[in-house]
């Protein structure tokens, strides 16, 4: 992986009690040796025999993600920014960004003649770490948040001095750009797409959105505002168009700019939804607690769209990119009472065990994370508040109104983002 024996450490404390990761890895710096500063690693690595089974559906793979991933977070283990498992037959690359931690490969099987290319390959993905986590908000229903979820993350993650790109990409709504008045940047959307030979510069499709504060404090982050162009095509000759890759290609670009990206999907799974969970790296899925269809729709998109496009992401890089991954859902915009709690737990329950004696797909993760057998069926729940439903018409985002609503998305932000 091209580190030195003075850039790695073997059995490496994490912080966390007596956790010991196999190793951590960072390139020296100058006068830093990472051997003997043991300060700010980059990459953990954790070894398996191979007599252990580290295939996807082997019980030791679940269970050595699950060690990787508490190293990951573990308190010595802030700066580290990807996880490897190994057992020499079989190889994951993890990306931790913040709070967030995915796959950034496939688990693969290494062979004689593909050892080579792999090692070359995960050097190649850690050397070149972009900044961004891109992030697309995505709920087959309407009216769940999606929009309102997008620019108040946005507006919390710039407070922590972040730097945010948010894209609207839902022509037909165009809710976010109209909602905090962007004016369109120089160039459209459109004619960026269209440029195969990047004679225009993405950033050049970008408009800043700034709130002064009485105090002085100025806060902004950045828009690709929607584009009338795009929204005037009709489906199937927006996919002759474009390949549904060539967004994520332009944003590749960015990637580089800005802490997070946040894209701002349709409720529904056709181009800009498909387009946008493509381009992403994970997926944020606001349901609501008292709608069967939220709930039942976040079901579908973890288990057969996002799966979908990881599959088409795969085959398009020779088996070397994974592709998006779902975040856990949460509740989002309705005071819930306990009874309807219960309500909602028992559906998704239902939903559950039917994903599960249907497709062997196991959702338990993606709607209850703290989950241990028995209990911990914590679902994130982000409250009702009128200061969010009529932030619109103001022209800001609620958390830059509210002390309160800032409360609640900076929740929102630390649940899943900020470590
Ligand atoms: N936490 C919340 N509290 C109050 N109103 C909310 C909340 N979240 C969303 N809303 C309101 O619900 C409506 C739908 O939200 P929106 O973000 O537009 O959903 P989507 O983008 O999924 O269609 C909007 O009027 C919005 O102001
Ligand atoms: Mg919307």
């Amino acid at each position: 992986m091209g580190f030195n024996l003075q850039e790695r450490i073997p059995g490496f404390k994490t912080g966390r009690g007596k956790d010991a990761v196999d190793y951590a890895l960072r390139h020296n710096l100058d006068e830093d040796i990472f051997l003997y500063t043991k300060a700010q690693p980059n990459v953990l690595v954790e070894l398996k025999g191979r007599d252990i089974n580290l295939a996807t559906t082997s019980p030791k793979y679940k269970s050595t993600v699950k060690q990787l991933k508490r190293y990951l977070l573990a308190p010595n283990c802030k700066t580290v920014q990807w996880g490897i498992i190994t057992n020499s037959k079989h190889i994951q690359l993890f990306r931790k960004h913040g709070k967030a931690i995915y796959p950034a490969t496939p688990c693969i099987e290494i062979s004689f003649d593909n050892v080579v290319e792999i090692t070359y390959q995960i050097r190649k993905k850690i050397e070149n770490t972009p900044k961004a986590l891109t992030v697309a908000l995505y709920n087959n229903k309407g009216g769940v948040g999606k929009t309102t979820t997008v620019i108040n993350l946005a507006a919390v993650l710039a407070g922590h001095n972040k730097r945010v790109l948010v894209v609207d990409f839902d022509p037909n709504q165009k809710d976010l750009t109209n909602s905090l008045d962007i004016k369109p940047g120089k160039q459209s959307l459109y004619d960026c797409l269209k440029d195969k030979q990047d004679t225009i510069s993405f950033k050049e499709v970008i408009s800043p959105y700034t709130k002064e504060f009485r105090s002085g404090v100025s806060l902004s982050f950045d828009v690709i505002p929607v584009d009338d162009k795009l929204a005037q095509i009709h489906e199937d000759d927006l996919r002759k168009e474009f390949s549904f890759y060539s967004f994520r290609k332009k944003l590749d670009s960015l990637k580089y700019d800005y802490d997070y990206i946040l894209i701002d999907a349709p409720p529904n799974w056709r181009f800009f939804s498909i387009n946008a969970i493509y381009a992403s790296d994970v997926v944020l899925i606001p349901t609501k607690h008292n709608n069967i269809f939220s709930l039942q729709n976040a079901a579908i998109t973890i288990q057969k769209y996002i799966p979908e496009i990881q599959k088409i992401r795969q085959k398009k890089t020779n088996g070397i990119e994974w592709g998006a991954s779902a975040l856990p859902i949460f509740f989002n915009g309705e005071k819930i009472v306990n009874a309807a709690r219960v309500n909602a737990k028992n559906a998704i329950n239902a939903i559950i065990k039917q994903s599960y004696k249907k497709y062997k797909f196991d959702l338990i993760p993606y709607f209850y994370p703290r989950y241990k057998p028995g209990n911990n069926t914590r679902i994130f729940e982000l409250p009702s508040n009128a200061h969010i439903a009529y932030a619109a018409f103001e022209k800001i985002p609620a958390a830059y109104k509210n002390k309160i609503v800032c409360s609640y998305y900076t929740e929102l932000a630390k649940e899943y983002f900020l470590q």
